[in-house]
């Protein structure tokens, strides 16, 4: 699968989004080894805090699916943004814990625009797994 085609599928997951407070829909779609995607959207709360982005909900749901973690090949999201959109802080920890450094994130909007940053240049210097009881984690 392709970058145009994992972000066709993002764009797909977008409109599933439950985003009644927002109304800011975002999609992402996150590819395996195996060459599976792992579709996600945002899912909001009444209680504001408890709301899930997309790209969390598709890392979440392809480890609860099986994949292995650190072993995804690319993540794809989508919003509604002027420019290519942007992963929040908590989202990008999330993609340095369960993602390789150098995995492709391609950050897409609806006019067709795209930016691709791996995750380590999305989040430089982050506290991950290794640096848990002085590396001996992996
Ligand atoms: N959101 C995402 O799902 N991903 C992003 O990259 C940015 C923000 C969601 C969270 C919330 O439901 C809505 O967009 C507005 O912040």
């Amino acid at each position: 699968m392709n970058e145009a085609e994992l972000i066709r599928l993002a764009r797909e997951a977008r409109e599933r989004a439950y985003a009644p407070y927002s109304r800011f829909k975002v999609g992402s779609a996150l590819l395996d080894a195996e060459g599976r995607a792992h579709l996600g959207c945002n899912v909001e709360n009444a209680a504001y805090g408890p709301t899930n982005c997309a790209e969390r909900t598709a890392l979440f749901r392809a480890i609860a699916d099986g994949a292995a973690p650190r072993s995804f090949r690319a993540l794809a999201v989508i919003g509604d943004t002027e420019a290519p959109i942007a992963p929040c802080g908590v989202c990008r920890q999330v993609m340095a814990e369960l993602c390789a450094p150098d995995m492709p994130v391609y950050m897409a909007n609806l006019r067709g625009e795209v930016a691709v940053r791996t995750v380590a240049e999305l989040l430089p210097g982050a506290f991950t797994p290794k640096d848990l009881d002085g590396g001996k984690q992996s």
